[in-house]
């Protein structure tokens, strides 16, 4: 192997010695059945097996739940793996050598201090989760917890410590509880403070302390709440080598079993609230770390759940909260709802006051992230035209955030109709900042009932699905298409968004194979689609002939279609202009018509 090898080549080189069947067949039971191997689903339950597995296509697809992909994402789904930890995982078993990333000395001793800093945080935790069961001068803090009805299973199953007050053990207690060398690796975590005229003292003091850990459960920083009252409330772990507050969940290392089993992670904002859920039963939850909802977090999430479900207290924060995620659902392309506490209760005090029926009813009525956002804007500014202007102004980044053209359009056209606005017009007010006003419309009407955005993507007829079916099976022939006008004769559906992902992944290897397009698509429709599709497709290698007599076939088709999709368009502009005495325009559009419905004639002939 040479060291030039890209990672592409590694991806693919692991992905060919790596057997599907064999992976898979580590964890689920497979028995042959025809030209595919079946099981039972491991990741939905089931008593009878729609899971199965391609070794043709090195692929696995569940027809339960639709989960499906190659040998690396069945990795990473199934053992929770990041990407390079599940190639590496690969790599290994294949005995396939990964190319050494050379390090720097400097990058080294980067890598070594961060290690120290780990092991010292996990030290750091042990000795505080100890003095909190064992101390006298605990008793304070357990009967906190008593009281706020933290049973003790759930104490020991978060690792919450206690870090002395300054009256029982002074200023100074936790380096003395460590060794020189741990005492460096506490400072630079933040968990020692240096003093001016020498010596240390410690960051958490008189507070329950929330071990914060990463997905391994490696303990990475720690949030504390003070005793009783005091300022500041919460006190966190500073920013560090090992602590990105960002990057990380309260909750999700020891949640995540519960949150994959629902398909469903539940966000609440405050530490207690999360153990106060979980110790009640509703186990599917995280909190972030006192900030708002970022980017990565939810890609965290997406590993483990389809679905989010914010829980957010009924305060204007909590809806402000709301809308500012919206951006990373959309770019994230995860579902996310909404629900609000009624006012004066948190997550916390509502399950402890009403139980956990009443929170699982609140989850279950939660709202669509978009069109929660939608009535707040619509409640705070009103639907009148300078009210619409104001949420078009809002609108903006979240529409900007929209993760791919045919995206975008999806998310304008649904908002257009909330608005009583062309679609055309919305993005002709988002393109440019200092729009003119609103023209005068007749009333607004909400259209009842509110139309979800995944059910806007126009269903395909069976011709185009014909046509979709060759592209994905045939993506060498893709500019043939092309040129033929595909996307037009796709335009807003599944097949819109396939063409474009095709493309994009022919500009990297204009030789790709179809079950590339597994590893690009997020979970989704189009991904069902596909999988599908790669699942029932004949195991014969193409026969060229009829390919090419299939092309051909399929760019007539669409010349008719692209003529009928354009007639139509002009149809449309006319009936518009017909309204108006711009006569000279509409004589113009007529003849174009004309023109174009001649041509038609003679090739339908
Ligand atoms: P209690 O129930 O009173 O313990 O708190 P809470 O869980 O209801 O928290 P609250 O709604 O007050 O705040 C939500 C989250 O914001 C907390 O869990 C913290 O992560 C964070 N937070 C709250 N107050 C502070 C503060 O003073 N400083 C910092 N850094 N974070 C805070
Ligand atoms: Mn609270």
């Amino acid at each position: 192997m040479t060291v030039q090898e890209s990672r592409e080549e590694i991806v693919a080189r692991v992905k060919e010695r790596a057997d599907i069947v064999q992976i898979i067949g580590e964890t689920v039971d497979l028995k042959k059945s025809g030209a595919r191997y079946l099981g039972l689903c491991p990741f939905h339950g089931e008593k009878t097996p729609s899971f199965s597995v391609h070794s043709g296509q090195q692929f696995f697809h569940c027809f339960g739940c639709g989960e499906s992909g190659d040998v690396l994402s069945y990795m990473m789904k199934y053992h929770n793996l990041d990407f390079p930890s599940a190639l590496k995982e690969l790599a290994a078993r294949y005995s396939i050598t990964l190319p050494e990333k050379s390090r720097s000395p400097e990058q080294e001793k980067q890598e070594k201090a961060r290690k120290q800093m780990f092991d010292v945080s996990k030290k750091v935790s042990e000795i505080y989760s100890r003095y909190l069961h064992s101390s006298s001068h605990a008793s304070a803090a357990r009967q906190y917890l008593a009281r706020r009805n933290i049973p003790e299973s759930i104490q020991k199953t978060f690792g919450l410590g206690y870090a002395p007050s300054t009256d029982s053990e002074g200023w100074d207690y936790l380096s003395g509880q460590l060794s020189t060398y741990d005492r460096e690796a506490a400072l630079e975590a933040g968990l020692l403070v240096k003093k001016e005229n020498g010596g240390t003292y410690d960051r958490f003091r008189d507070r329950v302390l929330f071990p914060i850990s990463e997905l391994s459960g490696r303990v990475c920083g720690f949030g504390g709440r003070i005793i009783g009252e005091g300022q500041p409330k919460y006190l966190n772990s500073p920013e560090s080598p090992i602590y990105n507050k960002s990057r990380l969940l309260l909750g999700l290392y020891q949640q995540k079993d519960a949150i994959r089993h629902k398909n469903q992670a539940i966000i609440v904002e405050g530490n207690f609230d999360l153990i106060s859920l979980v110790s009640n039963g509703c186990e599917n939850v995280v909190a972030p770390l006192g900030t708002a909802l970022t980017r990565e977090q939810l890609r965290l999430l997406k590993r483990f759940a389809d679905e989010v479900v914010l829980l957010f207290d009924g305060d204007v924060a909590g809806v402000k909260a709301a809308i500012r995620s919206v951006p990373f659902f959309l770019a994230e392309q995860i579902s996310g709802r909404v629900a609000l506490l009624p006012s004066g209760h948190d997550p916390d005090t509502f399950i402890q006051e009403k139980g956990l029926g009443a929170i699982e009813q609140l989850v279950a009525d939660a709202e669509n992230l978009p069109e929660f956002v939608f009535n707040q804007l619509v409640e705070e500014f009103g639907l009148t035209l300078n009210g619409k202007s104001k949420i078009v102004e809002e609108l903006r980044p979240l529409v900007k955030a929209a993760a791919s053209p045919l995206q975008r359009s999806v998310v304008v056209s649904h908002f257009a109709e909330q608005l009583g606005l062309s679609s055309q017009q919305l993005d002709d007010m988002l393109d440019k900042p200092d729009a003119p006003p609103l023209p005068e419309e007749p009333p607004f009407e909400r259209p009842e009932p509110p139309i979800r955005i995944e059910d806007r993507v126009v269903p395909l007829t069976a011709q185009q699905k014909r046509l979709v079916n060759f592209m994905v099976l045939n993506p060498e022939c893709l500019p043939k298409l092309e040129s033929g006008g595909i996307r037009e004769c796709l335009g807003g559906s599944i097949g819109e968004i396939l063409f474009l992902q095709l493309k994009a992944l022919r500009q990297h290897n204009d030789e790709m194979e179809p079950e590339e397009l597994l590893s690009v698509l997020p979970e989704g429709a189009e991904r069902k689609y596909v999988a599908d599709l790669l699942f029932d497709a004949p195991d014969v290698a193409s026969d060229t002939e009829a390919t090419v007599a299939e092309v051909e076939e399929l760019v007539e088709w669409m010349s008719i279609n692209t003529l009928k999709i354009a007639s139509r368009k002009l149809l449309g502009e006319i009936n518009k202009i017909a309204t108006t005495s711009d006569f000279a325009k509409l004589q113009e559009l007529l003849q174009e018509k004309q023109k174009i419905d001649r041509k038609l004639q003679g090739l339908e002939i």
